[in-house]
């Protein structure tokens, strides 16, 4: 039994110490966060551990501070620091190794040279690490300043160097990679050359040669090479080899290509293009030949024809980008190049962006597409061309949508929407005047529409290639617009008569096909504007702006006015009723009269009926009974009862 007792004390022991112990093991790695990080993969100098901390992208408080420029290796030993900016933060952990540079200071490998000794070691304990050419704390004291010796024994073993180290903050969360100090140089080597462009300029295109020295084509006309969006100059050196100089401005200041294309047409497809393209990857800009595809170039595969057909200058590089300016120079020879246009043509130009030294699609929006020449040009002469084709067919569709949209498009909708009650008992033609208004304005804006969707698919060619947005929308909701305008009329025209329970559903119908095209042709004119081709100037849109903002204005005043006077509307309306059917009665009595006089009380008793259904019951009985047998009463069922 005691037995027993003692085991059941024993587990309730072992309960009451366990559940602390269990606490204490779960607590631990929190608590000891610091004591884990293990600092560091020789060469990266990475953290081995904890894995999933990222380091801080903040500039470091702690310097690798070296006082020499230079070292001689085999020679003398240099003292390195690392230190605290301020003296306030510590660090614990940290790695310090020393690396070679290359000559523009980048580093040349990630191997660690040298041995280090620590001057400190009074107070830290240190050990060496990488083959014993790097140093790494071990204690987790923490530290301000540290110093260290360093010497490269070895004299064989050349090169500038920098001294590198990773350095994790007291708290362990924060830690910073690879700081560098600043570079040592060899002092048996050539001294560092760390100017980040080495290259010389290229010189500027010269524009006063233009026309007389070399043929020119620049836009804008006459502009000196580093305002020209463009500029394309030849001059023939000898036979069929032409010196070509490409320039353009760019928006960027890396990756971008301006190319020339020699075209039968004003278009871009389907001619030999010369490209200037500058890879941002090699930081070089190339020369090729290559051949338009609808809106981008392709480069000719044959490294023959490339070689053959580009010659770059004797010293320095073909082209280059400075600033916001790419520019080219280099001697073709259009002998290489099979299939090079002979005789007069346009010259293109297109600019835009390039990847990894491929040129990118062209842009369609202002100033993003091509210009060409308007007239053929020969490269044997030296031209001075300063102007760019036009589109005339583009300009012609958007100036055809936009009569038909914002003039009579506007005032359709104007006129159906507003003007319905207005003039109650005039007719043209037996139609009411907002009907007859709004028909031939409907008409009309179909009727241009038709016109200008035909313009657009004769200049284009078929659908449209533009396919990012927003330019990709237009021929979509170009499409839908016309859709909605051919339906329309159809609608109208096979519209049940008056009275006939359907007609409030075919009116619907025929409001909404129109409301939908309407609200879609204003986006739609605005991303027309913005299409290169139709070199609009930025002014249009705005005055396209004002007006559609004049249009919604005028509806918010004529919808406010409509609610306000909608009672007293209804009254006015009925009573021009009245005033109408007498009106027509009386005409009904200068038609019949001749024959016969109605009589005033008979007169007031028509005028008493209260709807037409009831006047025209009454009507026949009261027909006189002598004149005309016909007696057209058709206008009587037209007015509008309400
Ligand atoms: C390293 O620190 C010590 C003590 O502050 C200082 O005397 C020495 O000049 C420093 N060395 C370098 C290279 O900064
Ligand atoms: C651009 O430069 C990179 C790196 O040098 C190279 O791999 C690539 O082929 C170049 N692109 C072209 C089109 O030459």
């Amino acid at each position: 039994m005691n037995g027993v007792f003692d085991d059941v004390k024993t587990v309730k022991m072992v309960h009451h110490h366990l559940f602390p112990l269990v606490l204490i093991l779960l607590w631990n790695p929190v608590y000891s966060a610091p004591e884990q990080i293990d600092c560091c993969v020789c060469g990266s100098l990475e953290l081995r551990s904890p894995k999933g901390l990222q380091p801080n992208i903040y500039p470091s408080p702690f310097q690798v501070l070296v006082k020499e420029k230079q070292y001689a290796p085999g020679g003398l030993s240099i003292n390195v620091n690392i230190t605290s900016l301020d003296n306030t933060r510590t660090f614990v952990h940290f790695m310090l190794q020393a690396v070679f540079i290359k000559q523009d200071g980048s580093i040349s490998s990630d191997d660690s040279v040298g041995e280090f000794i620590n001057l400190d070691e009074d107070k830290y304990t240190t050990v060496k690490d990488c083959g014993t050419s790097a140093v790494k704390s071990v204690d987790r004291l923490k530290k301000s300043l540290i110093r260290f010796s360093w010497k490269n024994g070895d004299v064989k073993n050349k090169g500038h160097i920098k001294f590198r180290a990773t350095i994790v903050e007291d708290g362990g969360t924060n830690y910073w990679v690879r700081e560098l100090s600043h570079p040592v140089e060899d002092v048996n080597l050539p001294p560092l050359d760390m100017r980040p462009n080495k290259q010389p300029l290229i010189p500027v295109i010269n524009t006063e040669e233009c026309g007389r020295v070399k043929g020119c084509y620049r836009v804008p006309e006459g502009c000196w090479e580093p305002y020209c969006d463009y500029i394309a100059t030849w001059r023939k050196t000898a036979g069929n080899s032409y010196e070509i100089e490409l320039g353009a401005m760019t928006d960027g200041v890396t990756d971008r290509y301006v190319a020339m294309a020699i075209s039968d047409d004003i278009r871009w497809g389907d001619d030999v293009v010369l490209q200037c393209v500058h890879n941002g990857t090699s930081k070089e800009t190339q020369v090729n030949v290559g051949r338009s595809v609808d809106d981008h170039s392709t480069v000719l595969e044959e490294q023959r024809v490339q070689d053959n057909a580009i010659i770059g200058p004797t010293e320095g590089p073909l082209g280059q980008i400075w600033g916001k300016r790419l520019r080219c120079r280099f001697i073709v020879s259009t002998g290489a190049i099979p299939g090079f246009p002979e005789g007069d043509k346009h010259i293109l130009m297109s600019r835009g962006g390039a990847s990894n030294g491929v040129s990118q699609r062209h842009g369609h929006g202002v100033g993003e597409i091509p210009v060409a020449t308007p007239d053929q040009v020969s490269l044997q002469e030296n031209h001075n061309v300063g102007d760019f084709a036009r589109f005339s067919l583009v300009k012609a569709h958007g100036i055809l949508m936009i009569l038909a949209w914002a003039f009579f498009g506007t005032t359709g909708l104007l006129w159906t929407k507003y003007y319905k009650t207005m003039w109650p008992n005039k007719r043209f033609y037996g139609e009411r005047y907002w009907f007859v208004a709004h028909f031939n304005c409907m008409v009309m804006l179909v009727l241009l529409v038709v016109i200008a969707f035909i313009i657009i698919f004769v200049e284009v060619g078929g659908y449209s290639r533009a396919d990012y947005l927003p330019y990709e929308a237009h021929p979509i909701l170009g499409i839908i617009i016309f859709c909605c305008i051919l339906l329309n009329p159809i609608i109208a025209l096979l519209r049940p008569a008056e009275d006939h329970k359907c007609r409030p559903v075919v009116n619907w119908i025929h409001w909404f096909f129109g409301t939908v095209g309407w609200c879609l042709a204003i986006p739609n004119m605005f991303i027309g504007m913005d299409f290169g081709k139709a070199m609009v100037p930025w002014w249009a849109t705005w005055i396209l702006c004002i007006y559609i903002l004049y249009h919604i204005i005028v509806e918010i005043t004529l919808e406010v006015h409509q609610c306000c006077t909608h009672k007293k509307n209804k009254e006015r309306r009925k009573k021009t009723c009245w005033s109408n059917a007498s009106n027509l009665i009386i005409r009904f009595i200068v038609n019949v009269s001749g024959i016969l006089e109605l009589q005033k009380d008979t007169l007031n008793k028509a005028l008493n009926h209260k709807s037409a259904s009831t006047f025209l019951d009454w009507l026949p009985s009261h027909k006189p009974s002598t004149g005309p047998s016909k007696i057209t009463v058709w206008h009587l069922t037209n007015v509008d009862y309400k």
